[in-house]
């Protein structure tokens, strides 16, 4: 009797698993962020990057796991997503709204080594 219920209960706790898992794994934008916003990047606010962030999600997971923001220094970011802009098919515009998202949240050495 309980069994029968079983899969189904297997299938509902993964589907309040995964939007969990995926919005954990790509954090939003918060307000706190902005002090690390690139000077290239000055004017944009919360709503912009939140923006660049959908991008990201929706665009740049297709071949691959998408990567953490904090995978990789603003620098190394600048690069990646020239080089990606091709393959993801998107615009200079698109680029750069997911660019600025990354950017902000990108791992940072000078920030990691604040006591
Ligand atoms: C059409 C498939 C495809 C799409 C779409 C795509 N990538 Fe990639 N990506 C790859 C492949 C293949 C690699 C493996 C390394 C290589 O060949 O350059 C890769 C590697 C990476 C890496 C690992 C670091 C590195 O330099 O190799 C990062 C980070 C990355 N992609 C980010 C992105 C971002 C950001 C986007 C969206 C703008 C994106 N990818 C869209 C195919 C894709």
């Amino acid at each position: 009797m309980k069994t029968r219920n079983l899969p189904a209960l297997l299938l509902l706790a993964l589907a309040l698993c995964l939007p969990w898992a995926c919005a954990s794994f790509l954090p939003a934008p918060q307000q706190s962020d902005l002090e690390h916003l690139p000077p290239q990047w000055k004017g944009w606010g919360l709503e912009d990057l939140e923006k660049g962030r959908r991008l990201y999600a929706g665009t740049c997971g297709r071949c691959h796991q998408l990567h953490p923001p904090g995978e990789y220094r603003a620098d190394q970011w600048e690069r990646i997503t020239r080089r990606m802009q091709g393959r993801a098919k998107i615009d200079d515009q698109a680029r750069e709204s997911i660019l600025a998202y990354l950017q902000t949240l990108a791992w940072n050495p000078a920030a990691a080594q604040k006591p």
